[in-house]
C-alpha cells in the first residue's frame, strides 16, 4: 500500500469534496462533520461521478400512533451520498446503496496526520 497526499488537514473545508486520480482511479475524498471518507468516483449503475453530487440525510417517516404519516424528519447519522446522473444513493459511511446492499461504491482508508490527509492505495 502506497500512501498519496491529498491535502493539508485545513486546506479541505468541511463539506467540501476533492477528486485526485491515481493510478488511473479518480478518488473523491470527502470531508463531513470532521471525518474523511474516500470512495472511487465511479457509480456501480451507469459510471457517473458518484461523489459529485448532493449529500442528504436519511429521510425518516413519522407516524402516528395508529401508524398513519403524519411527517417527514431528517436522520443526520445517516448521510447519503448522491449520485447527480440517476440519483442513486449510498451511506456516507460505508459506500452501500441504500437499497440494495450487493452495490457498492469501493472504499479507500484515509489517514489523518499533522503533516497532511492521506489515501491508502
Ligand atoms: S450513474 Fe449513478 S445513478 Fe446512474
Amino acid at each position: 500500500m502506497a500512501e498519496i497526499k491529498v491535502c493539508s488537514p485545513a486546506e479541505l473545508a468541511d463539506g467540501a469534496v476533492r477528486i485526485v486520480t491515481v493510478k488511473n482511479l479518480e478518488i473523491a475524498v470527502i470531508k463531513h462533520d470532521g471525518k474523511y471518507f474516500a470512495y472511487h468516483n465511479h457509480c456501480p449503475h451507469q459510471g457517473g461521478p458518484a461523489c459529485e453530487g448532493v449529500r442528504m440525510p436519511q429521510v425518516i417517516d413519522e407516524l402516528d400512533e395508529n401508524g398513519r404519516l403524519i411527517g417527514h424528519a431528517y436522520d443526520k447519522d445517516d448521510i447519503h451520498i448522491v449520485c447527480p446522473w440517476h440519483g442513486y444513493e449510498f451511506h456516507l459511511n460505508d459506500g452501500v446503496n441504500v437499497s440494495d446492499k450487493r452495490i457498492r461504491l469501493k472504499k479507500f482508508d484515509v489517514i489523518e496526520r499533522s503533516d497532511g490527509v492521506f489515501l491508502s492505495v
